[in-house]
């Protein structure tokens, strides 16, 4: 049986699948990962442009790199991976996603249930005041931009230094420790605390189903199965097993 075979074998069986998604998943819908070549961290040292602190030391600077990420994820669409989990959710195959993306293209997928990790760029909050606009309503004209109230504006997402939603964090935690089988798709699983929940899942027994363009850290000694491809290319293969 092809590996592709036994994964939708398993996710067939399963009362309980949950999925892990990381950047890869959204690569083919235009928007570069974090690592390796021509990654975003190529171009921006997370230091300076991802931490808590470089976003309160020099608000203006930090937002270079969340306005060219805003404009990516502005134009972006939902791709054949987005979509097969959607499919997959909406066939009663999957209780839900965990996401480190900060994109909406799971939610633009039609996906009901997902867990936003590190929060989403879709919502900007003013950090004086508390108010919250849309993406597509905030206007760039100077750096940073500001709120009404004079307060600087910053996308809802968790950057290093900060701490994962606590609802984000027991939920994804929970449902980690007790899925059947769970697909991690499209991470380099290195960046905790999301990189503990493969190994939650596995201490509890549950079916490790990878899908990745290359190996990570969990492909040997925590992965049951490892689909090496593109996630647009294998999920809607899985789909279209589990129809048949
Ligand atoms: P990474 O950039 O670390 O890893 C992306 C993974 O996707 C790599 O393992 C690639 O091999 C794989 N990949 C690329 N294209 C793919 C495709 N078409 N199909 C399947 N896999 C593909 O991104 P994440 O693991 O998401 O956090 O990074 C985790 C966190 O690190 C991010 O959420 C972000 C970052 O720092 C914060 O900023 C807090």
């Amino acid at each position: 049986m092809k590996a592709t075979e036994r994964a939708a074998e398993i996710i067939s069986r399963s009362s309980a699948t949950l999925a892990l998604t990381g950047a890869g998943i959204s690569a083919e819908s235009g928007i570069p990962p974090f690592r390796g070549q021509g990654g975003l961290w190529d171009r921006y040292n997370p230091e300076e442009y991802a931490t808590i602190d470089a976003f309160l030391n020099n608000p203006g600077k930090v937002w270079n790199m969340l306005k060219e990420v805003g404009e990516i994820i502005l134009k972006s669409k939902p791709n054949d991976a987005h979509r097969a989990l959607a499919e997959l959710e909406e066939m009663g195959k999957l209780r839900g996603i965990v996401t480190q993306n900060i994109d909406g293209l799971h939610q633009a997928a039609g996906n009901k249930t997902v867990i936003e990790f590190h929060g989403t760029h879709k919502q900007i909050i003013c950090m004086s005041c508390c108010k919250r606009i849309k993406l597509e309503q905030l206007i760039i004209q100077d750096l940073p931009p500001l709120c009404s109230c004079g307060g600087i504006l910053k996308p809802e997402v968790v950057l290093f230094g900060e701490p994962i939603p606590y609802d984000a964090l027991r939920t994804a935690f929970q449902e980690a420790s007790t899925c059947k089988a769970l697909l991690v798709i499209g991470t380099s699983a290195v960046v905790a605390p999301a990189s503990q929940i493969p190994l939650i899942a596995k201490q509890n027994a549950a079916t490790i189903i990878e899908i990745n363009t290359e190996s990570t850290i969990l492909t040997t000694g925590i992965s049951d199965i490892f689909l090496e491809g593109s996630a647009s290319q294998i999920l809607p293969q899985i789909v279209n097993l589990l129809k048949q």
